[in-house]
């Protein structure tokens, strides 16, 4: 399997990919995660990258290219992947066209439909756990203790850039740089669209159907 996904911000790429990626047994890689690592670890990357996503913006595309390249070459990523937040340009998409080699490369694109107004809610009640990456809403998928992770008890953190001004942004980002790169795949035959809204287990199943 070699799955790209592309949604807003909030349309539950990262939710479905983790799911996906253990049950076909291939890595989740998550775009918005390896920075977020990058931060925490205090690198250069980390350095240049937090202001730019505290503010709802893309981080340059020669950064991006540069991590995902290294990290395609990992033996992992040789039986396959599913990419979560990469590509989000087209200059992006072009290049990774080389890094998978060109022309019919098995790769599949699945774009998660899901309008502004139901990702703000989403959104506004997620939080995530800082050791293990877990992923909760406060009304939809709540932890069983308070606000403790399930699987490790760290206290669940919500994302510096999920504040209104920044959602605002990165849904604008979505739209203006990223959606072209759903035209992009399009074009090829490549994408399958799918609708994001409802439970997550329906939204699961909608997807496992269209790949297959
Ligand atoms: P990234 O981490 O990729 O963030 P994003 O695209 O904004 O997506 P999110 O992680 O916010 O949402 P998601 O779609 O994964 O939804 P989730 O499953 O969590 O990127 C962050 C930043 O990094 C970017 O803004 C940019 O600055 C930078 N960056 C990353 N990649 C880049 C690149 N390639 N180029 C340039 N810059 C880059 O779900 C959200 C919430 O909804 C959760 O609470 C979840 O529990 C809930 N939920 C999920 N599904 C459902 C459902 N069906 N019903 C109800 N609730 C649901």
């Amino acid at each position: 399997m070699r799955l790209i996904f592309i949604g807003p911000p909030g349309s539950g790429k990262g939710t479905q990919a983790k799911r996906l990626a253990s049950l076909h047994g291939v890595p989740h890689i998550s775009t918005g995660d390896m920075l977020r690592d990058a931060i925490d670890a205090g690198t250069e990357l980390g350095r240049e990258a937090a202001p730019i996503m505290a503010a709802g913006a893309l981080v340059p595309d020669d950064l991006m290219i540069g991590i995902i390249r290294d990290r395609l070459s990992k033996a992992d990523a040789g039986k396959g992947f599913i990419l979560d937040g990469f590509p989000r340009t087209v200059v992006q998409a072009e290049k990774l066209d080389t890094i998978v080699g060109n022309g019919d490369h098995g790769l599949r694109v699945l774009q998660l439909l899901v309008p502004d107004e139901v990702i703000v809610k989403r959104i506004a009640l997620r939080r995530s756990c800082p050791n293990c990456g877990a992923i909760y809403h406060l009304e939809t998928a709540p932890p069983a203790n308070d606000t403790l992770c399930d699987r490790d008890g760290a206290e669940l953190t919500a994302r510096p850039d999920d504040n209104e001004t920044a959602v605002r942004k990165r849904l604008e980002a979505f739209h203006r740089q990223t959606l072209p790169v759903a035209t992009f795949y399009k074009s090829q035959s490549k994408l399958r669209e799918v609708d994001g809204v409802g439970p997550v287990d329906e939204v699961f199943e909608r997807i496992e159907k269209s790949l297959n």
